[in-house]
């Protein structure tokens, strides 16, 4: 298999230096950068917006990859593009209208993806693989970082990858919450080909080791 996609998930960066940490992760070899944006209603916390990410974007080449815990989500997504999103992540919970939300997406010039709370199954998915590039499997509740790992959520990746492949279409599987070296390969093995970590990558002092620590060692 390829090696893994790695996209560290800013919100275990210092916020005081949050225009440092994105070099630094840019330096050690980071693929994406993900960005949790909250907004204290679909999650019980409160991160960032459009004007955070509109100020880090002239500084970094990284892919941005936002991950939207708003609700609703709607009005906010013109926003998010024109601040240098390169994808745009919503909740299938984000709307009563997720496809219409995709449609939104794409028609701001930018990847579309869908996130999975984990009680959330992948049938939520089933009728807009057309419209998705990528797909977010929640392995903690949403709204903090730190938290432990829910293997339970592996069979649902599995499942996720067979979808995909049965679909023909090219769809990255993210793997978001507590993906550290033990659990990283679990989610590989089940089909995930993005790891998201915070904790694990900005929560170390070396970056880059945390980084290579992430990736299969063959
Ligand atoms: C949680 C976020 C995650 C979070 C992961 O709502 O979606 O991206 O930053 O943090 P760790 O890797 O520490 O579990
Ligand atoms: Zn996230």
């Amino acid at each position: 298999a390829a090696a893994p996609i790695i996209a560290p998930s800013l919100l275990a960066a210092d916020f005081g230096r949050l225009n440092d940490e994105v070099a630094a992760i840019e330096r050690a070899g980071a693929d994406w950068l993900h960005l949790d944006v909250m907004d204290g209603h679909f999650v019980s916390n409160i991160t960032f917006g459009p004007l955070v990410i509109k100020a880090l974007r002239p500084h970094s080449k990284l892919v941005f990859d936002l991950h939207l815990m708003i609700a609703p989500v709607d009005a906010y997504l013109a926003d998010f593009a024109a601040a240098g999103a390169d994808h745009i992540t919503i909740h299938a919970e984000a709307g009563p209208h997720l496809h219409r939300s995709l449609q939104a997406i794409r028609a701001l010039g930018k990847k579309a993806g869908v996130a999975l709370n984990p009680a959330t199954p992948i049938d939520a998915v089933a009728n807009v693989l057309d419209l998705i590039d990528i797909i977010n499997v929640m392995t903690v509740n949403p709204g903090f970082g730190g938290q432990k790992f829910l293997a339970s959520q592996l069979p649902k990746i599995a499942a996720l990858r067979s979808m995909i492949r049965q679909s023909g279409r090219k769809i990255h599987i993210e793997t978001d919450g507590g993906i550290d070296p033990a659990t990283a390969p679990q989610a590989i093995e089940a089909g995930a080909d993005v790891l998201i970590a915070g904790s694990a990558i900005f929560g170390k002092p070396d970056y880059a080791a945390a980084i290579a620590a992430l990736k299969p060692s063959l």
